[in-house]
């Protein structure tokens, strides 16, 4: 396959990194487990899709992939329908959760395979490995064998490998997940870097961690039962998730079922919680009267002991945890229990207290109740 500047430098000005899907379902057997899903990613973003267990991530990154065969629609890279093609063709770069590097192979040869498999030069091979083991901070390895890396160096060694034709398109399924904790901090941190230093690299990264889509994503979509439920940037999905999964999945919101909503000035609404009147933004505008819930973030939560706060309720402290940095403490509202987090206080109620929660109206969002979705 060619893959001179020349043809880069093209494809780059014509979109050619854009993935599209177009109504694509994908079945197995008489199972459907993508639904017409439609959602592009732009030239040179991250789109990071989430979701539960067995909700079709893999499925929709390995339609694109060319893996799996959509049994409808269309799978689109940059202007070509590639839905027929093989996935060779597709110049796409992919890592799955436990890459499996060839373990006979040195880091360099395994970096140098997927170029020769592609037709490069030996020259060009040559000079192009030691420059994607630079990008992933992984020069001074080249000689070891798997075996002799950590798990966070075997993934880099796999991104490095999936760049080393450089494609257009990278797709990341899990690529982190096998890693504890700290080092998928410091990986995330070098794939938001890597993305920055290829800003027409477009990608696609499958995660069920949140933090990863919240960090690297320009959009996050979120899945559920092979349907796409929610998409949108990072932040107003956060801040104004369109239903309650979105609300839950994303932030792990305080969701309270709130009646008769009456609509005030700047786009904002009263609602009652039991005989409380809460303010809150009606971002999503629902109508006059309608009953829906109230989506706090358990930081937007403030806990008081004086009466006089607007927009607070009475609360029961039922827990309260110190983790370190944060507090979390739990409270009992109108028969619902609610979760707010806090920087450590000097102070802290007891449980079993009676205190006041409040929140500021345009921190919070009212979310529509989806009864057939719960
Ligand atoms: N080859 C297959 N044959 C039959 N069913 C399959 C096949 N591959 C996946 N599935 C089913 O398709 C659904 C979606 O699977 P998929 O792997 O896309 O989920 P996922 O969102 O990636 O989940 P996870 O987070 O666990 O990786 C699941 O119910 C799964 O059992
Ligand atoms: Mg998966």
């Amino acid at each position: 396959m060619k893959t001179g500047p020349g043809t880069e430098a093209k494809t780059a000005a014509t979109g050619g990194s854009r993935i599209g899907f177009e109504d694509v379902s994908v079945t197995y057997g008489n199972l459907t487990v993508l639904h017409s899903l439609t959602l592009t990613v732009n030239p040179g973003e991250v789109v990071a899709l989430i979701g539960p267990s067995g909700s079709g991530k893999t499925t929709a990154l390995r339609a694109v992939a060319g893996f799996v065969r959509p049994s409808s629609g269309r799978i689109m890279i940059g202007e070509r329908n590639v839905t027929h093609l093989a996935p060779y063709d597709r110049k796409i770069g992919m890592v799955v959760q436990n890459y499996a590097l060839f373990p006979h192979m040195r880091v360099d040869e395994n970096v140098a395979f997927g170029l020769r498999a592609h037709g490069a030069r030996e020259d060009v091979i040559r000079q192009r490995v030691p420059e994607c083991l630079a990008m992933v901070g992984m020069s001074a390895y080249a000689r070891r064998f798997p075996r002799e890396l950590s798990g966070g160096q075997q993934q880099r060694v796999a991104i490095a490998r999936a760049l080393a034709p450089r494609p257009q398109v990278l797709l990341l399924d899990e690529p982190l997940s096998a890693l504890d904790a700290q080092i998928r901090r410091a990986m995330i941190d070098e794939i938001a870097k890597l993305h920055t230093s290829l800003p027409n690299l477009t990608v696609l990264y499958v995660t069920h961690d949140q933090s990863e889509a919240l960090t690297l994503a320009n959009h996050i979509g979120i899945m559920r039962d092979g349907k796409l439920r929610a998409f949108g940037t990072s932040q107003s999905l956060f801040r104004n998730p369109p239903n309650r999964f979105a609300a839950e999945f994303l932030g792990r919101a305080n969701l309270m079922p709130v009646k008769d909503l009456q609509p005030t000035e700047n786009g904002h609404a009263r609602v009652s919680f039991g005989d409380t009147f809460l303010f809150a933004r009606n971002h999503h505008r629902l109508a006059g009267g309608s009953d829906c819930l109230l989506c706090v973030r358990p930081h937007d939560f403030r806990f008081t002991r004086a009466t006089s706060e607007p927009n607070a309720l009475k609360a029961t402290v039922l827990s309260v945890q110190w983790q370190g940095d944060v507090q979390n403490i739990t409270f009992e509202t109108g028969g619902h229990t609610v979760r707010m987090t806090t920087p450590p206080m000097a102070d802290p109620p007891q449980a079993g207290e009676s205190v006041r929660i409040h929140f500021e109206p345009g921190d919070v969002t009212l979310v529509p109740e989806d009864p057939a979705h719960g």
